[in-house]
């Protein structure tokens, strides 16, 4: 079996490859293939990558190569792992919005919106690619950010994909942390939209310990969020709801930097001079202050379930279809649900509580009307999407952010 990781000279790959290795005796790997448009980062590491598999005693072979084409060619599974226009891209999606007095976040506001119009046209050619080369049943995993936007956009195009964020995993280790329990034995009520959800219950085994949780003086330091708030919603947000709770608060303190771009660039160049080392055979440490730690640990194990069919249970981006009330069947949720070769199967949530609905709905006319600019290049379906999300919804700052949004991005932005 052969495994394509697109964007494979991000320096999250080692921990894929961990995570790939690890899974060896149930999910044989015969080929594992590295594509990257960054020829020198591919080389580092995929150095490392080798080390790793061998240190593992990894019986398959791992192919690094640049052309998109021969890595998707007979592939079983295809990861997406990509940034266009990488750190510099975003920090412009952090810093720009802040000229407007909006908050400048890669994911929430105007940069999630310049992101997705950059991304979502180059992640449909790759999965046309892998719908001509790969094999007729493969399957496309999406970590490629903004993973609702980018999955439900795979979707519409009639591709077997599913979005994957490490958001929900990262609070049941936290939680189970806080618990003393192991985190299998967490499962959580978590629904929303990627980026944008909530959980309404800790299940352990099957019994709900979030009202204790929220009942206890330190639960507001667990997440960033004030403790009333989280008792007043009766559910933890995830960390991206404060820029909605809180908008003022953190675009202050977004305004005012160190903007995240730059700290990744710097965690990265230390990063990729560890990896360089010929000593170095294994994922080091300081991969875990990137914000996206335990992600491909998630992503080797979804792929493990999509492959081999083991009906484990993930927290994954997939269509409604009746899921969560109120929205539509098309609609890309973040849900629970067990996977096997057919796909996810989502878990039964609670309906979203009037305040959460609403705002989900909101969010989800922004991203269907982004994905439609994005892949027409329509600058008046792109104003309709500024106007339909609840950060920015103003027209006298929609027509020149849009503006300056194409602007400072034409390079990336053919259709525009
Ligand atoms: C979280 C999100 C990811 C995002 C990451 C950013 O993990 O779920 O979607 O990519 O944070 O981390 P970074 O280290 O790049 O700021
Ligand atoms: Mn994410």
């Amino acid at each position: 079996m052969k495994i394509a990781v697109i964007g494979g000279g991000s320096t999250y790959t080692p921990e894929l490859i961990e995570g790939f290795a690890r899974r060896s005796r149930v999910l044989a790997v015969e080929e594992l293939v590295l594509q990257d448009v960054a020829a020198d980062r591919l080389e580092i590491v995929g150095g490392l990558a080798r080390r790793i598999l061998a240190r593992q005693g990894f019986a398959g072979r791992l192919v690094t190569t640049t052309s998109p084409d021969a890595a998707v060619d007979g592939a079983a599974a295809v990861l997406i792992q990509l940034r266009i226009g990488g750190q510099r891209a975003r920090l412009v999606d952090e810093t720009l919005p802040g000229r407007f007095g909006l908050l400048g976040q890669e994911t929430t506001g105007p940069g999630g919106f310049a992101k997705g119009l950059r991304t979502i046209p180059v992640v449909l050619a790759i999965a046309d690619l892998v719908a001509r080369r790969a094999r007729h049943d493969a399957w496309i995993v999406d970590f490629t950010n903004p993973v609702g936007m980018v999955t439900r956009a795979l979707l519409d195009e009639g591709h077997r994909a599913l979005g994957l964020c490490n958001v929900a995993i990262g609070l049941q280790r936290r939680l189970a942390a806080r618990l003393g329990v192991d985190p299998d034995r967490v499962r959580l009520d978590h629904a929303g939209l990627n980026h944008l959800s909530w959980i309404r219950r800790v299940l352990v085994d099957g019994i709900d310990r979030l009202p204790e949780m929220l009942a206890s003086d330190d639960i507001g330091d667990l997440v960033d969020a004030p403790a009333e708030l989280m008792r007043t919603l009766g559910a933890i947000p995830s960390y991206y709801l404060h820029y909605f709770y809180r908008t003022d608060r953190a675009t202050e303190a977004r305004a005012g930097g160190p903007h995240r771009a730059d700290e990744v660039l710097d965690i990265e160049q230390t990063l990729l001079k560890m990896y360089a080392d010929p000593a170095l055979d294994h994922k080091p440490a300081l991969l875990d202050k990137r914000g996206g730690a335990y992600y491909s640990e998630a992503a080797a194990a979804l792929a493990t379930s999509l492959l081999t069919g083991d009906g484990a249970h993930h927290y994954v981006n997939v269509r409604n279809n009746g899921t969560i009330d109120g929205l539509s069947d098309e609609t890309v949720v973040e849900v629970p649900a067990t996977v096997d070769t057919a796909g996810a199967h989502p878990v039964p949530v609670a309906a979203l509580a009037p305040e959460m609905l609403g705002l989900v709905q909101a969010v989800t006319a922004y991203e269907i009307l982004t994905i439609e600019a994005a892949r027409t290049g329509d600058r008046r379906v792109a104003l309709r999407a500024l106007l339909a999300h609840p950060l920015v919804r103003q027209w006298d700052i929609a027509v020149p952010l849009l503006d300056a949004v194409l602007d400072a991005n034409r390079q990336h932005l053919p259709r525009f």
